[in-house]
């Protein structure tokens, strides 16, 4: 059904056509970049008509391989990533994904992915090495007069897209909350070096630019209407485990404002997405802390929550992640959301200067991390992708605190997430600042890596691998080889790969 008043521009209400005719016009080999964050403000309509036509396509005697590469912000929805999967209509994509089925594609070598931090994808995409943007595919909440989009419930990259494109497919989601217009805030001052200024922003709360996207109306050429929810994934019950790894997180807070080294407002809060993650923001909202900020990338239900009580009072980020219980609260209640979430491209909300200047206390997963803190967040056994590193890299490097949160097994116990050596790295021994599992916390800052060892193990470790991960530690201690990093090099993964033969390290 169409609701034009969603449409206020005459211009482009004529070029209003179906999500089939609309992915017509999207070309075999295109470079497509498409809005969507964290299962928020993808597409929902014309990536499930092109996946109809590459299947179509795709089964003609002869046919060449119809393939698109997908830029996006982050992870998308079945709708936009799992139906393109599906058809093996993906060649490239970047620069993070989630989905079940992209996942098995890019593991078994039928899908390019290049996993890159949040934050740079942008500047990636204006200097000009990863090749010209063919079209933008963007939803929107709705189209003002002078052809000026109103983002919808995520920004991700789409001001990159929409400038770096030279041809514009808009969506217009009508199910999407019209009172999300005023609550975006778009920074029109980024430059590539040598040509950058200071982003003036000193306060998660400070608006520094637009509420809408400029788009110029002859670059557009469809218009599809949509009404379709987000996502909107729901969030597991805080389990055991995640409520003891919250409870330490408190612990430590309480502790550093006890020592005078964190303010009783903590310092803005970063949350990655997740249970655990969740878990931290039900934890801190039942504490004693009120007037907290949130420098972040997604609005999970944690936030909503926090914000609700009190115990947040504003919160920045560039996505929502909501549950269907989340985003109905959100809906009832936009009015008092309104003026406390700011949400900004992802060049800025996960900017390194503002990270840094903020002071974030970031607090992301890992699937794994060694004896001296070194954090794999993205691969299982060394080869096999997992999600991405997302904007974990971003936060840890550039934030004030960094924390690192896991189960201390996996797999009912077969697999220690405390590994004698990483089989992969994202967050060096130089990022990681705090460990925390469910046994304990280790504190790492100011330790050289030899304490590092014992402060991860002792803290962190699962009891039934503690033993075995002391004795590789003495062992290579020993080794008569160096001291400051002791390492046995020809065992070091080989809890690894008695995994992948036996199913249990
Ligand atoms: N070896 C093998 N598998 C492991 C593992 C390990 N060491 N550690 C975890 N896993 C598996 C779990 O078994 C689980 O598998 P399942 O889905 O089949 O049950 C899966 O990985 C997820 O683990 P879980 O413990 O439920 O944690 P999570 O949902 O919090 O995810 C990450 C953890 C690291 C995968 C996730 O945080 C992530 O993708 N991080 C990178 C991006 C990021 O940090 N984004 C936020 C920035 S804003």
């Amino acid at each position: 059904m169409s609701d034009t008043s969603r449409i206020l521009c005459p211009v482009l209400s004529k070029r209003l056509m179906s999500a089939e005719e609309a992915a017509e016009m999207i070309p075999a080999g295109a470079k497509v970049g498409m809005s969507g964050f964290t299962g928020a403000g993808y597409p929902k309509a014309v990536p499930g008509a092109l996946a109809e036509r590459i299947r179509y396509l795709n089964a003609q005697p002869n046919a060449k391989p119809f393939r698109i590469s997908v830029w996006t912000g982050a992870s998308t929805a079945p709708e936009l990533d799992g139906v393109l999967a599906e058809v093996d209509g993906i060649e490239m994509r970047l620069p993070f994904q989630s989905d079940p089925i992209c996942r098995s594609r890019i593991n078994n070598g039928t899908m390019d992915y290049v996993d890159y931090h949040l934050s740079e994808v942008s500047q990636y995409a204006w200097s000009g090495f990863l090749g010209k943007m063919d079209i933008a595919l963007i939803e929107v909440a709705g189209i003002r007069e002078d052809g000026s989009l109103i983002p919808s419930s995520s920004i991700g990259n789409n001001k990159t897209w929409i400038e770096q494109a030279d041809k514009i497919i808009i969506e217009v989601n009508s199910k999407q909350n019209a009172k999300l217009e005023g609550m975006h805030d778009i920074y029109y001052g980024t430059a590539l070096p040598p040509n950058r200024k200071p982003i003036m922003l000193t306060d998660p709360a400070d608006r520094i630019g637009e509420q809408y996207l400029a788009c110029p109306p002859e670059k557009v050429i469809a218009v599809v209407e949509t009404a379709a929810a987000d996502r909107n994934s729901p969030f597991k019950p805080s389990d055991d485990v995640s409520k003891k790894i919250a409870g330490h997180i408190l612990d430590f807070f309480n502790k550093e404002i006890e020592l005078g080294r964190l303010p009783k407002e903590l310092l803005p809060i970063q949350s990655g997405v997740g249970n655990i993650p969740n878990a931290v923001l039900e934890g801190l909202d039942s504490g004693p802390y009120k007037g907290l900020t949130a420098f972040t990338e997604v609005i999970q239900d944690g936030m909503l929550k926090m914000l609700k009580s009190g115990t947040l009072k504003v919160a920045s980020a560039t996505a929502f992640s909501l549950s269907p219980a989340g985003i109905e609260e959100f809906d009832e209640n936009i009015d008092f959301y309104r003026d406390k979430i700011i949400l900004r491209q992802q060049d800025i909300s996960n900017h390194p200067e503002l990270a840094r200047r903020l002071g974030v206390i970031a607090m992301n997963g890992l699937i794994e991390c060694d004896l001296y803190g070194n954090v794999n967040s993205t691969h299982i056994m060394g080869t096999r992708m997992m999600n991405g590193i997302g904007g974990s890299g971003d936060f840890a490097r550039n934030g004030y605190l960094s924390i690192f949160v896991s189960p201390s097994t996996a797999k009912d116990g077969a697999i220690s997430s405390i590994v004698p050596m990483v089989s992969h790295v994202d967050h060096t021994e130089h990022d990681v600042k705090i460990i925390v599992t469910e046994q304990g916390l280790a504190d790492l800052r100011g330790l050289s890596p030899r304490q590092r060892a014992h402060e991860i193990i002792n803290n962190c470790a699962h009891p039934d691998f503690r033993p075995a991960l002391i004795d590789y530690y003495e062992r290579a201690l020993h080794s008569g080889r160096g001291m400051h990093t002791p390492h046995l090099l020809e065992e070091a993964l080989s809890w690894h790969q008695r995994y992948e033969e036996t199913g249990q390290m």
